[in-house]
């Protein structure tokens, strides 16, 4: 029969032996999330138009058109969110069709047309949405406000082009601008402030003056 002591040095034993393998499974995990060493960046050229103005870059081939955009051009309207194409704070378009410029690489765009928040009018000459977004505090602190602009632009041109949306009751007809059509295909744009109702209000009233 073991004595007291052997039986606390028996469970002290167990308590190591379970701790190393509790560590071991972490060591394991750490060393395979290890990234592999990316090199030297390999460079390449694209050419493209922004706001009208064309350019020619030499860029790392792994710079997303959104950090093309700010980090290179310096055209900080358009915002850094997620990063991951989750929040629509980086809305640019791209030949007049709305994208998540963070999803896409600079270099997957050469000859191509984008049109950022600077570029669809300033504070002398501002696009009607930019202006119905004043008008109706579509915005708070605003970080969100150049993606749903740009956005909000294309959704209007979507409609009046007719192409449905997952709440379009009527695949083939005509499309009306309607709050839940506004609202569906806004989705994609998260605003944390929450002035989503004052959004749909503003993208109304450019709707209305443009019919
Ligand atoms: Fe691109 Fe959020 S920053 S979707
Ligand atoms: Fe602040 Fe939309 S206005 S996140």
């Amino acid at each position: 029969m073991p004595t007291p002591r052997e039986l606390d040095m028996n469970r002290r034993d167990l308590m190591v032996v379970a701790g190393a393998c509790a560590a071991f499974p972490a060591t394991v995990t750490g060393t395979r999330a290890q990234p592999a060493p990316s090199g030297k960046p390999v460079l390449s050229e694209v050419s493209f138009s922004v706001n009208g103005q064309s350019y020619q870059l030499e860029l790392d081939t792994r710079t997303t058109l959104l950090d093309a955009l700010r980090e290179h051009l310096h055209l900080t309207g358009t915002k850094k969110g997620c990063d991951h194409g989750q929040c629509g704070a980086c809305t640019v378009l791209v030949d007049g069709q709305r994208i998540n410029s963070c999803l896409t690489l600079a270099i997957m765009n050469p000859g191509a047309e984008v049109t950022t928040i600077e570029g669809l009018g300033g504070v002398e000459n501002l696009h009607p949405m930019q202006a119905a977004f004043v008008k109706h505090d579509g915005f708070q602190c605003g970080y969100c406000t150049p993606g749903q602009i740009c956005s909000g632009v294309a959704v209007l041109d979507e409609i009046k082009a007719g192409v449905p949306s997952h709440v379009s009751a009527d695949l083939t007809g005509a499309m009306a601008v309607t709050e839940a059509e506004i609202r569906e295909r806004m989705s994609g744009n998260i605003c944390r402030c929450g002035a989503y109702s004052n959004i749909v209000e503003a993208m109304t009233e450019v709707a209305g003056r443009r019919a």
